[in-house]
C-alpha cells in the first residue's frame, strides 16, 4: 500500500516539487525479482504504463495478472538496451536487477554502463538505482576485510555503478540498503530514507518498494544518495542474529553513535 510523503524522509525534510511529465510509462530492470516485483506492484496500483524488462528465462509468476508490458532481452547486452530505449519513451527507469547467482562479478558496474548510456539517448528523466550500504563515499563504515569475498566483490561493483549513473547525466536517485529481509516480512510503518551514510538496519521489500515510489516524480530526490533503513521491522528466523554479524562487518564508531544518540538519521 502506498502511504503518506511524510513517511518517506521522517522528519529530514519534505517540500517536493512534481516532476512529473505528461507522457511516458516506467520501466522496471528486474521486475520479476523479490524487490523489483514489489514495486511493478505498486506502480500498478498507482495507474502507471509500466514496462518489466525480463529476459527470455526469466519467471514471471509474481507479476500473474498484472496489466503491464513486457520487453525481453539482457540488460548486460548493449544491442537490447538500444531497443528497448530507441522503441518508447520513459519518463523513468527503476532498476531493481541484481546479480544472478554465478552470474558475472562485475554485473552492476557493467550493466550500469549500458542501461544508463541508452537511457541518456531516450531522453529519461529519471532513473532510480537500488544500490547496497558500503558502496561509495558510505564505504569507511564497513570493515571490508570482514565482508564475505563475493559481497565485497557485488560493494565494489555497486560502487563504480553509482559512478556511472551520476556521471551519465541521466537524472539519478541512488537508494542503498544493507540486510534485505525475505518477502514475506512486511515493514513495520516506519521504513525510511535518510542521507545519513551511517543509517544500518534491515528493509522488507514492499517497505523499499513504497519509497521508491515516493521518489517517483519527485524533486526532493534528484541527484541524491538515500540509505533505506526499517527501525522497528521485526527481525525473525536467521535474522535475529543480523545486529551481532554487523559487529564484525561495520565500524565501532557508527554503534557508537548510535548508543550514544538513539537511532541515527
Ligand atoms: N538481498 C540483500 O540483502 C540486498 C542487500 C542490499 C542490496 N540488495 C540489492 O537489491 C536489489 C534487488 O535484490 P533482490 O534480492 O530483490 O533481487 P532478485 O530477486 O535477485 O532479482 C534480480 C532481478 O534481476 C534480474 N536480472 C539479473 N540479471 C539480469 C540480466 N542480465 N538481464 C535482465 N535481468 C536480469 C533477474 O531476472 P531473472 O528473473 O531472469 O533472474 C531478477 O528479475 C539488487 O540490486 C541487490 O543487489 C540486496
Amino acid at each position: 500500500m502506498l502511504k503518506s510523503f511524510t513517511a518517506l524522509f521522517g522528519a529530514v525534510f519534505f517540500l517536493a516539487t512534481p516532476l512529473r511529465a505528461d507522457d511516458g510509462g516506467v520501466l522496471v530492470l528486474g521486475g520479476t525479482g523479490q524487490l523489483g516485483s514489489e514495486i511493478v506492484k505498486d506502480l500498478v496500483e498507482a495507474g502507471e504504463d509500466v514496462t518489466v524488462f525480463v529476459r527470455p528465462t526469466s519467471k514471471r509468476e509474481r507479476l500473474a495478472g498484472l496489466i503491464i508490458a513486457y520487453k525481453v532481452g539482457d540488460i548486460l547486452s548493449d544491442a537490447d538496451m538500444e531497443r528497448v530505449f530507441t522503441s518508447a519513451t520513459y519518463r523513468a527507469v527503476i532498476d531493481a536487477s541484481g546479480q544472478a547467482f554465478g552470474g558475472d562479478q562485475n554485473y552492476y558496474e557493467k550493466s550500469q554502463r549500458v542501461i544508463s548510456k541508452w537511457a541518456l539517448a531516450g531522453n529519461v528523466g529519471h532513473i532510480i538505482l537500488h544500490g547496497a550500504t558500503g558502496a561509495g563515499d558510505s564505504a569507511h563504515m564497513m570493515v571490508m576485510e570482514n565482508v564475505p569475498e563475493f559481497q565485497r566483490i557485488s560493494i565494489a561493483s555497486k560502487s563504480v555503478a553509482e559512478d556511472v549513473l551520476k556521471a551519465s547525466g541521466v537524472p539519478y536517485t541512488v537508494i542503498r540498503h544493507m540486510t534485505l529481509l525475505p518477502l514475506e516480512n512486511k515493514e513495520s510503518g516506519n521504513a525510511r530514507l535518510t542521507t545519513s551514510q551511517m543509517a544500518i538496519g534491515a528493509m522488507t521489500r514492499d517497505g523499499l518498494a513504497r519509497l521508491t515510489m515516493e521518489c517517483l516524480d519527485n524533486s526532493a530526490c534528484i541527484n541524491m544518495t538515500f540509505h533505506a533503513v526499517d527501525d522497528d521491522v521485526e527481525l525473525t528466523g536467521r535474522y535475529t542474529g543480523m545486529w551481532k554479524r554487523y559487529r564484525t562487518v561495520i565500524k565501532p564508531y557508527v554503534f557508537e553513535a548510535r548508543e550514544a544518540g538513539g537511532r541515527l538519521e
